[in-house]
């Protein structure tokens, strides 16, 4: 399932990333992209890393331009 619309990042990709070791929202948005743009996604990915790994994913995203 699609959670980052603007970069095509799906579930699977941030479970992916996270079992790579990606600890933080801030290490999935510079691995993939998620939440630099519209930033709609960010809730979404912070509750998966949040479950995957017990991390709030408390930093920023970056404001949409
Ligand atoms: S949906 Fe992820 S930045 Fe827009």
């Amino acid at each position: 399932m699609y959670v980052c619309v603007c970069h095509a990042v799906t579930t699977r990709q941030i479970s992916a990333t996270i079992a790579a070791g990606a600890d933080s929202f801030g290490a999935l948005r510079d691995t993939l992209g998620v939440g630099n743009c519209c930033g709609k996604c960010c809730k979404d990915v912070r509750a998966q890393l949040h479950r995957e790994c017990g991390q709030p994913g408390r930093e920023t995203c970056r404001p949409p331009a």
